[in-house]
């Protein structure tokens, strides 16, 4: 099953809410929540407050993609802001099974995200445990970047590790993904598609949204 998750970071921010219910209403299967802290990512845009404004106005799943050091000090405040799924990086945790773990006993599902320049190999000992990994196609810090084809490569490389091993985990991919390049994402193995500006940047959300879905087929 093919999901489309609309960022929010490429919305307009003087109407959240109309911008979300916008998205939902055209058939967006997720929120996706970009949370970086000028750290980790040299960005800075929201946090646990927002997550908590964007549950009050939609009732599909938060997608909360985490940009930032010491994740593990902000797990309890994002599972209560409303989050559903909690992404962190492996790049940004040491201890990456412990904060695995973590996610998962606040009840939100936990998932893995890769940089461009980190191997598919690092999920070896960690996947079981994840129910998502998202791999970045561009380098994480702003939108409206342009895709990295280099990471096509890896998606093949870590859906035939969840086959191998026989898992059910989903792969999103994050950064300059559009109705021209989805497709060859799909076949990459590829089933989750983030999309900032090519959703938001365009006027008629569920033309931009049919658009990327008429090529998951
Ligand atoms: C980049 C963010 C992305 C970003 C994608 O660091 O993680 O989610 O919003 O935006 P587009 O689709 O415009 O590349
Ligand atoms: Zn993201």
């Amino acid at each position: 099953m093919m999901k489309i998750a609309p960022s929010i970071l490429a919305a307009d921010f003087s109407k959240l809410g109309d911008e979300v219910r916008s998205v939902e209403s055209a058939g967006a299967d997720y929120i996706h929540i970009d949370v970086m802290d000028g750290h980790f990512v040299p960005n800075i845009t929201m946090g646990p407050l927002v997550v908590e404004a964007v549950r009050k106005v939609t009732n599909i799943p938060l997608d909360v993609h985490l940009m930032i050091e010491n994740p593990d000090k902000y797990l309890q405040a994002f599972a209560d802001a409303g989050a559903d799924i909690i992404t962190v990086h492996v790049e940004a945790c040491p201890h990456l099974h412990r904060t695995i773990q973590e996610i998962r006993k606040l009840g939100v599902k936990p998932g893995v995200v890769l940089n461009p320049a980190t191997p598919a190999s690092i999920l070896e000992n960690i996947i079981e445990d994840v129910d998502m990994v998202l791999l970045m196609t561009v380098n994480p810090g702003f939108g409206g970047q342009s895709f990295i084809p280099g990471v096509l490569s890896k998606i093949k490389e870590v859906r035939s590790m969840i086959e191998r091993k026989g898992l059910n985990v989903d792969i999103e991919l994050d950064g300059g993904i559009h109705a021209g390049n989805a497709k060859i994402c799909m076949e990459a193995g590829a089933n989750v598609f983030v999309a900032g500006s090519a959703i938001f940047g365009k006027e008629d959300r569920k033309a931009a949204i049919e658009e990327i879905r008429s090529e998951l087929q």
